[in-house]
């Protein structure tokens, strides 16, 4: 749990608890159709991607201001601190937040009151990744970037996410050409629900620097050592692919086998407040499930720092890594 990390897949979104749902329902006027948060809570049982995605695009409703987008990520960074994260590259979902007519400055300004303090207020250094939605179309990505140009000195780089399946990277590659010509930095959801293909396509025509998920790399030896060869970074969410049926329980997960394979894994909570735990949470899971040795769990506090986009900052980057190989267990 206080083994330093950093957190490199983690929605924004994703950690709206439900007593701060209820509490943003009621401060914005919201009527949610849950009558209190045990009853939410008991929706928490999902199928597949897609079950998740519906309750989490539907309870998105209740975040409206800058302050909302505030507390959210205030609530965020003081829980991931309490869990040993030092530094959080942090998913948002602007489209998500565009069709209900908020305003892409009243999210980025909203999550930058609470990011633009985190190292001094939480002791977390924080960076900035815009999702797209892949179920949307191109032409609608390539909008959402066009209204980003005003912050993008707020933002590190770009991600793909929501509904994998039929929904392949190829699509989005125009946008990605423009996010790589504004200095953006790449990273995609692959490999979660959808196919192997889907990661070669990710990292071949998208250019990413990171595979988010990647878990089905594993069907694929020759995809697995040529990620091994390039080490690329892939940010598993071990808690997250149990809940969403990907792996049937946490002792089947193949993390080990991968790290084994020589895979630059990462561990992360994608969306906690539905998935049952945050950063430590799954590497405290992930160690009673697996028995991953002491060696391993600081191998992938390692990985999470070498994956980071710290590369503005790799004096902060020696010192996490320092304070990873002075942890003592
Ligand atoms: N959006 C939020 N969480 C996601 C996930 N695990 N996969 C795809 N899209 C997401
Ligand atoms: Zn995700």
């Amino acid at each position: 749990m206080s083994l330093p990390k950093a957190e490199l897949h983690l929605h924004i979104e994703g950690t709206l608890e439900p007593e701060l749902a209820f509490e943003l329902a009621a401060r914005n006027g919201v009527e949610l159709p849950y009558a209190d948060t045990d009853s939410l809570r008991t929706a928490y049982q999902f199928e597949d991607l897609q079950s998740f995605l519906n309750l989490y695009y539907e309870l998105m409703a209740v975040l409206r201001t800058e302050r909302d987008f505030e507390d959210l990520a205030n609530a965020y960074l003081a829980r991931a601190a309490a869990q040993g994260v030092r530094h959080a590259e942090i998913f948002f979902d602007p489209q998500a937040h565009l069709a209900r007519g908020v305003e892409m400055g009243t999210v980025v300004e909203g999550l930058w009151r609470a990011l633009g303090s985190s190292a001094r207020n939480h002791g977390v250094s924080t960076q900035l990744i815009m999702c797209f939605l892949r179920d949307e179309s191109a032409e609608s990505a390539l909008e959402t970037l066009d209204a980003a140009k005003p912050y993008l000195d707020r933002i590190v780089g770009v991600g793909l996410d929501s509904a994998e399946v039929g929904h392949p990277p190829v699509k989005f590659r125009e946008v990605y050409e423009a996010a790589a010509a504004l200095g953006l930095r790449r990273v995609a959801h692959a490999g979660e629900e959808g196919p192997p293909e889907y990661i070669v396509e990710a990292l071949d025509v998208l250019g990413v620097e990171r595979i988010d998920h990647g878990l089905r790399c594993v069907e694929s030896p020759e995809l697995v050592a040529r990620l091994v060869r390039d080490r690329v970074p892939l940010t598993l969410c071990p808690l997250s692919n149990v809940r969403l049926r990907t792996v049937d329980v946490l002792g089947d997960h193949p993390l080990p086998a991968m790290l084994d394979a020589g895979l630059m894994c990462t561990v992360n909570s994608d969306d906690p407040a539905y998935f049952g735990g945050y950063a430590g949470d799954n590497f405290e899971a992930v160690q009673q499930a697996l028995g991953l040795s002491e060696e391993r769990l600081r191998e992938l506090a390692r990985n999470s720092f070498l994956a980071s986009f710290l590369e503005h900052d790799e004096e902060l980057r020696a010192r996490y890594l320092a304070e990873v190989d002075a942890y003592e267990f």
